[in-house]
């Protein structure tokens, strides 16, 4: 069956999934998904193909980033549907040969996933043939320490990923989970949250009249309170 009338292509994971299981091989060993990442989050992602340009520009951002990523408990997990020599020697000429940006002699030592069979790229809706029928798009998911999905972004094989982006997501998701609060367009740490509804912080009269401590509304459906970055790195860094 070709790609384009094969129906389980169809499969999309949504928000709120539990994340689909599966074991693969990679280039550190052999992975049970998720369960090997019980009790930490994993951002898992899958990228078109080895040897590319846009790809490597993104390995190398990732890679370089990793520490970041692993100080919000956050661990990577690649994929695409080569395999796992062409995966290997990819990421040995990145390291010896490839430079961009102020990045040099980058070693990626996340896991990126051998899925040549697309068994893995197929679970997780990787594989939109109206983009490419033989390759992956560039799929993010973001999985809880609980294994599920919490939230999904898309981005065509043209378009290299926004990693400061990525980390933010990271970030407004541990700090909505930790402080029961939700983040504003464009908020980074230290900005203004936004409290939960009326009831669990005072009435919405307490709050218009501003007897609720800390809490600022424009109306009663819009109120905002300050949450500094400090106390969120106490709670969430590792
Ligand atoms: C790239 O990563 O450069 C790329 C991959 C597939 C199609 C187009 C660009």
């Amino acid at each position: 069956m070709d790609t384009i009338t094969d129906p389980s292509i169809n499969v999309m994971p949504r928000i709120g999934d539990r994340a689909p299981e599966f074991t693969a091989q990679t280039t550190q060993g052999q992975i049970s998904f998720p369960s090997d990442y019980a009790g930490k989050w994993t951002i898992l992602f899958s990228h078109p193909a080895d040897f590319t340009p846009v790809c490597t520009s993104e390995f190398m951002t990732f890679a370089t980033m990793q520490q970041d990523f692993q100080r919000h408990n956050t661990e990577l997990v690649g994929l695409s549907v080569d395999g796992l020599y062409s995966h290997i020697a990819w990421l040995r000429t990145i390291k010896e040969k490839i430079r961009f940006r102020d990045m040099a002699n980058v070693d990626v030592t996340f896991p990126l996933i051998d899925d040549v069979s697309m068994k893995v790229a197929k679970k997780y809706g990787m594989i939109m043939p109206g983009e490419a029928e033989t390759q992956a798009v560039r799929a993010v998911f973001f999985i809880d320490p609980e294994a599920t999905i919490r939230a999904i972004i898309y981005y065509p094989l043209s378009l290299g990923r926004n990693f400061d982006e990525l980390l933010r997501v990271i970030k407004g998701l541990q700090t909505a989970d930790a402080f029961n609060v939700a983040l504003p367009a464009d908020w980074q740490p230290g900005e203004r949250v936004i409290v939960p509804p009326a009831g669990s912080c005072g009435t919405a009269q307490e709050r218009m009249e501003g007897t609720t401590e800390g809490i600022e509304c424009e109306d009663w459906f819009f109120c905002t309170k300050e949450l500094s970055a400090e106390t969120i790195a106490k709670k969430i860094h590792r």
